[in-house]
């Protein structure tokens, strides 16, 4: 068997990880490769180097979350990093502290990486500020989905599932691959994140959706948009389904979950003008209104859990990464 080595890898050039936007191709590739290599060791059953051990991890997440925050956790604990997930829900947050409070607060336990999560966009840069304000730059900041704009990490994950369904490593890219995300475009930040991400792998994205819940035209005006499920699904080798982002809806949706499930739910039929494509979801998911429980339930074509999995690994990179100082140590 062949041992799995670490990569050999340049030192990132970010300081931290805002947004994909802000994130060089180099540090992307970078990050997507040791994924892809704590994938196959995770798959490999090999012991994982505890390249963490001493430092400490924060999760602090201000929104609800199931697969970020404990990938994130499980991800620190696996390279022996010490992790403190914040019970934000009994936390000093509840009294009134101020978010930039409470990441000092946090900060200040000789703290190494805080993995934010909130609702408001610029969330996290404005930590980083209050951090350099407080002489604790050193804690490096991860978003872990901020506002409708920015889930980096998200859409690292959803790259890695993709590289790896196509039998490609990171640094060939997704030219020729179609990828169609369907449903909720406008709130969602795993559209966004995608968006930043996936084109610039070389791939061609398209929009799929009722009108309400597409874009304005002019915020992305390469991406190609379609009503119809049917031609925006045509020939694509990914078709990403997303939630109904109903908190983000203050007026609600003038279609009934019923009638958006006939009109762009994603079903075994409905796929039909895309024989081969695998399908895709960041969760969590609502059978029945995006997406029929028995595609997401079918191992040949979905790759839901795939993705699960892969935010372990995609987690992993971006800790390692960010905080391993002996960077290209084997
Ligand atoms: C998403 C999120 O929180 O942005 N979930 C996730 O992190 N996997 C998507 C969502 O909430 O619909």
């Amino acid at each position: 068997m062949t041992k799995l080595t670490r990569p050999s890898l340049s030192p990132l050039k970010a300081d931290h990880f805002f947004s994909i936007s802000e994130t060089s191709d180099q540090d992307l590739i970078t990050l997507l490769t040791l994924a892809d290599y704590y994938a196959a060791l995770m798959q490999s059953g090999s012991d994982i180097p505890r390249v963490l051990t001493g430092r400490t991890q924060v999760n602090v997440f201000f929104e609800n979350s199931t697969r970020t925050n404990s990938s994130f956790e499980l991800a620190g604990k696996k390279l022996g990093a010490d992790v403190l997930v914040v019970p934000v829900a009994a936390s000093s947050v509840h009294k009134g502290e101020a978010l930039l409070d409470t990441v000092q607060t946090l900060a200040a336990l000789n703290t190494d990486a805080m993995i934010i999560r909130h609702k408001e966009a610029g969330s996290c840069k404005a930590a980083s500020a209050a951090l350099g304000a407080a002489g604790l730059s050193t804690c490096k900041i991860l978003n872990a989905g901020e506002g409708t704009a920015d889930h980096p990490s998200q859409a690292l994950l959803d790259a890695l599932t993709m590289f790896q369904s196509l039998g490609r490593t990171p640094d060939q890219g997704l030219h020729g691959i179609k990828i169609a995300i369907c449903g909720d475009i406008r709130h969602s930040r795993v559209a966004s994140s995608n968006a930043q991400l996936l084109p610039r792998l070389g791939a061609e994205l398209r929009f799929v959706g009722p009108e309400a819940l597409l874009p304005p035209e002019e915020s992305y005006p390469e991406i190609d948009r379609y009503i119809s499920l049917e031609d925006g699904i045509q020939d694509a080798d990914f078709v990403m389904a997303l939630r109904i982002q109903f908190e983000r809806l203050p007026d609600g949706l003038a279609l009934s979950k019923e009638d958006f499930f006939q009109a762009h739910g994603l079903t075994h039929e409905r796929l039909a003008p895309a024989p081969k494509a695998f399908v895709m979801h960041p969760g969590p998911m609502n059978r029945g209104v995006e997406i029929s429980g028995a595609l997401a339930d079918d191992p040949q074509r979905s790759l839901v859990l795939k993705q699960v999995q892969n935010g372990v690994a995609v987690r992993m990179a971006l800790l390692d990464a960010f905080l391993h100082v002996g960077h290209n140590s084997p």
